[in-house]
């Protein structure tokens, strides 16, 4: 039980690693050496929404302003428009940044990570609605 609730905390600090670019090393090893996965994964959603807020406007928003679509209105990222586009959980939306429709760009794993990929999804499904 113990060994894997410290196997939990170490597979949240390498999330929150690859997420946050792994600067903090001090504080998630001493989390995982306190066994609090409770507190972990809250500074892990913060920091997850954070990161995925950052990465929208680096790569996303200049397309896709305030959750829009400046070419195709009817393809905008809010809720309404993504459930008729059946795209209903985050992998829809990482599967669509790996495989665009035509005028969009394609964001492969060396440009923008599965970790943060998700991370920007994430972020989507919980920012733009109606
Ligand atoms: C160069 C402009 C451009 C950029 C940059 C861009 N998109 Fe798009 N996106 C589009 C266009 C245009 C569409 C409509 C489908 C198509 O023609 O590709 C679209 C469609 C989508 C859809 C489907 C929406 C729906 O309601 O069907 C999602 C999800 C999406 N983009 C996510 C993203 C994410 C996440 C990023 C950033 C990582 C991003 N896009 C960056 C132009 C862009």
């Amino acid at each position: 039980m113990l060994k894997r609730t410290l196997l939990t905390g170490l597979l949240a600090a390498i999330t929150a690693c690859l997420l946050v670019g792994c600067n903090q090393e001090t504080r998630y090893g001493q989390e995982v050496g306190r066994a609090a996965p409770v507190s972990q994964s809250a500074a892990t959603a913060g920091e997850r929404f954070s990161a995925g807020e950052r990465l929208f406007s680096q790569y996303c928003s200049p397309c896709h302003p305030d959750g829009g679509n400046v070419s195709d209105p009817r393809k905008s990222l809010r809720s309404s428009d993504l459930k008729a586009n059946h795209i209903t959980r985050p992998q829809d939306i990482v599967r669509i940044m790996r495989n665009p429709g035509s005028r969009m760009m394609r964001f492969d794993v060396t440009t923008i990570s599965d970790a943060d990929a998700t991370a920007i999804a994430e972020y989507i499904m919980t920012s733009f609605k109606n």
